[in-house]
C-alpha cells in the first residue's frame, strides 16, 4: 500500500492547514466619524483651504487610528466622505481630489512622496498606516485627466471618482476602488466608472474586498466579490442615511453580512440631522459589535475580534434554500382581511395579527409569506401586521425586491402600518417567518425597540425559516426577510394602476 501513505499524509497535512486556518482570528476596527464639513461656498476653495479642511478631519481620524492600533487592531475602516464631506458641485470638489495611481505601481507614499504628483492626503494616510502598523481604509477623491481621444471624456477634461483606498501596515497602497453605484446627487461631482471594479487584496488574516455605501444594494461589484472572488471580509465605508423599517444602517448591513456569509466592517459618517449613524463589525452569524447614536454629535471607535476565514469556522451557517419550507406548506390563513399600505414608496399587502398567537399567510404576486408567532402578552395600543411585497422599487434608485415582514404599525390605525417606528413594548415568545422567494439573495433582519440588534437570538434554518432561537429579550419592531432579485432590476414591468391616495 505504498501509494496510500503519501495520500494519508497529504490528508493529515491538509486537515492541519484547515485547522490552523479555522483558528485564525484578527482584530478589526471601524470609526464612525462626525465629519467636519467645508463652509457652503459658491466658488471652489483654494488648494490650501481644501487641504486645511482635510487635515482637520485627518487629525480626528489619526487619533482613532492610533487608539485602534493601541487596542491591537490589524485593520481600521473610516467612513465615506469622511475627509471632506458632501454636497459638492463638480468644480467645488476638484481642489480636494488627488490623482491616485493603480496599486500595481507598488507605492508607499509615506516613504516616497515625490514619486508622482503631490498627493498630501495619500501621503498622510500612508504614514498613519505605517506609523501605527495597521491597515487603513479611507474614502477620498480621485481625478484622471482625459482628452478628446477618449469619446467618454467629460467636457472639463477629467474624470472624478468617489474612491476608496487601502494602505497596508507598511503604508503601501494595496487597493483603489471607484464607487460604481452613485447615489442620487452624487452624479453631479462624480463620474461612474465605465465598468464595475471588483477590488480585492490578500492579507495574513484573509482575503478582503471593498465597496462603498449604495453599492451594497446591487449585484456589481458586491455579490461578485463574495460569490466569484470568495472574499472573507468586506470593507464598507458609507455615508448612510437611515430609513426605517428595513434600511436603517445597523439593521441592513448586519443582515447583508449574514445573508452573504462574510464579515462586513461598516464605518458610517455621523450627522444626526442627516440621519447618518450606525456602524458595526458584522460576522455571518450575527453582529459582533455596533454603534447607533441619535443623541450626541460624537464620533465613535469600535474594535473587536473576528474569524479570518469565516467559511472555515464551526459557527458558519449552513447553506439555505430560502423557499424550501414556505413552498412546502399550504396557506396558514385566508386573505379576507388583507389591506394595502406603503413602506418607503412600495405598496405592500398586509394582514393584521389579530391574536396573541397564531399562524398567518399573506401573498403578493408570486411571493407568499408565512408567519407563526406567539406574543408574551398583547399591548392594547400596539398593532402588528404581516406584510408581503414583490416588485420593482423605483424611488431613490431602481431595484427589485421580495420582502416578507412582521412589523409594528405606527399607531393602532391600519393606515399607519409601514410608517417608520423606533420603539415597541410588545414582547414575543417566538416567531418563525418564511417566504416563497424566487431569489437566493435574502437578508434576514431582526430589529428590537430602540434600533437595537438581536445577535445570537435568532437564526435561519436551512429550509429558509427565520426563527427566534430563544424568547426575544426585547420588544420587537420588525422581523424581516429582505430579498433582492438582481436579475429583475432592469426587466420592464407590467404597467401598474396608480395607487389610490
Ligand atoms: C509618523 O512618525 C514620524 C516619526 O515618528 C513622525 O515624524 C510623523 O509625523 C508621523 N506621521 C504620522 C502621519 O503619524
Ligand atoms: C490624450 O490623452 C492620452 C491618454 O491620456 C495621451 O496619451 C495623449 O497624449 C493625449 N493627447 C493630447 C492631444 O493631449
Ligand atoms: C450635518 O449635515 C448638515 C447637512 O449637510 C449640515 O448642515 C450640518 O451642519 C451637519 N451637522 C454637523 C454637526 O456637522
Ligand atoms: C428549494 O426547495 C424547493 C422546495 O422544496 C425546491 O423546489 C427547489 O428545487 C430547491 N432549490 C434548490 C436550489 O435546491
Ligand atoms: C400554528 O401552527 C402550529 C404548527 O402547525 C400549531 O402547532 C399551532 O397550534 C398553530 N397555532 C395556532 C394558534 O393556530
Amino acid at each position: 500500500m505504498l501509494a496510500l501513505q503519501p495520500l494519508a499524509q497529504a490528508v493529515v497535512a491538509a486537515l492541519l492547514v484547515l485547522q490552523a486556518a479555522a483558528s485564525e482570528r484578527f482584530t478589526a476596527a471601524v470609526y464612525e466619524h462626525a465629519v467636519i464639513l467645508p463652509p457652503a461656498a459658491i466658488q471652489p476653495p483654494s488648494a490650501e483651504d481644501a487641504l486645511a479642511l482635510m487635515d482637520k478631519n485627518m487629525d480626528v481620524l489619526e487619533r482613532a487610528i492610533q487608539e485602534a492600533a493601541r487596542q491591537g487592531a490589524h485593520i481600521i475602516v473610516t467612513p465615506e466622505d469622511g475627509i471632506y464631506g458632501w454636497r459638492f458641485t463638480r468644480e467645488n470638489i476638484y481642489p480636494y481630489l488627488e490623482d491616485i495611481p493603480d496599486p500595481e505601481v507598488n507605492w508607499i507614499p509615506c516613504t516616497d512622496p515625490k514619486r508622482f504628483a503631490p498627493a498630501p492626503v495619500l501621503e498622510r494616510l500612508s504614514c498613519m498606516a505605517r506609523n501605527n502598523s495597521i491597515y487603513v481604509a479611507a474614502n477620498v477623491g480621485d481625478k484622471k485627466l482625459c482628452n478628446s481621444s477618449d469619446p467618454g471624456c467629460p467636457s472639463d477634461g477629467r474624470y472624478q471618482y468617489n474612491t476608496d483606498v487601502v494602505f497596508d501596515s507598511e503604508g503601501k497602497l494595496v487597493a483603489r476602488y471607484h464607487k460604481y453605484n452613485l447615489f442620487m446627487l452624487e452624479t453631479i461631482p462624480f463620474n461612474i466608472p465605465k465598468e464595475p471594479e471588483a477590488v480585492t487584496f490578500e492579507t495574513p488574516f484573509g482575503k478582503f474586498g471593498i465597496f462603498t455605501c449604495f453599492d451594497i444594494l446591487f449585484h456589481d461589484p458586491a455579490v461578485v466579490l463574495v460569490n466569484e472572488l470568495q472574499v472573507d471580509t468586506v470593507l464598507f465605508p458609507t455615508a448612510w442615511m437611515n430609513v426605517l423599517p428595513f434600511l436603517t444602517a445597523v439593521e441592513f448591513h448586519s443582515a447583508w453580512a449574514m445573508g452573504m456569509g462574510v464579515n462586513l466592517l461598516s464605518a458610517n459618517t455621523h450627522n444626526i440631522s442627516m440621519e447618518m449613524t450606525g456602524s458595526g463589525i458584522y460576522a455571518p452569524d450575527g453582529a459582533r459589535t455596533y454603534y447607533y447614536n441619535m443623541k450626541t454629535e460624537d464620533g465613535h471607535l469600535l474594535v473587536t475580534e473576528l474569524s479570518s476565514h469565516p467559511r472555515l469556522s464551526p459557527a458558519y451557517p449552513s447553506a439555505i434554500n430560502w423557499s424550501s419550507y414556505a413552498s412546502s406548506v399550504k396557506r396558514f390563513s385566508a386573505n379576507d382581511h388583507d389591506f394595502s399600505g406603503l413602506i418607503f414608496h412600495d405598496m405592500f399587502t398586509f394582514t393584521e395579527l389579530t391574536k396573541s398567537e397564531g399562524n398567518f399567510t399573506v401573498c403578493q404576486k408570486d411571493l407568499c409569506c408565512h408567519l407563526s408567532y406567539k406574543m408574551a402578552g398583547t399591548q392594547e395600543d400596539e398593532v402588528y401586521v404581516l406584510g408581503a411585497f414583490d416588485g420593482l422599487h423605483v424611488v431613490e434608485g431602481q431595484y427589485y425586491l421580495q420582502i416578507c415582514t412582521l412589523l409594528k404599525c405606527k399607531s393602532t390605525e391600519q393606515k399607519s402600518c409601514g410608517e417608520p417606528v423606533e420603539t415597541a413594548q410588545t414582547k414575543f415568545d417566538m416567531f418563525s417567518l418564511s417566504g416563497t422567494f424566487g431569489t437566493n439573495y435574502v437578508f434576514p433582519e431582526v430589529l428590537y425597540s430602540g434600533v437595537q440588534l438581536a445577535p445570537g437570538e435568532f437564526e435561519v434554518l436551512s429550509d429558509g425559516r427565520l426563527i427566534s432561537k430563544i424568547a426575544p429579550t426585547k420588544p420587537v419592531v420588525t422581523v424581516t426577510l429582505f430579498g433582492r432579485w438582481y436579475e429583475k432590476d432592469h426587466v420592464k414591468q407590467d404597467p401598474q394602476p396608480p395607487a389610490s391616495p
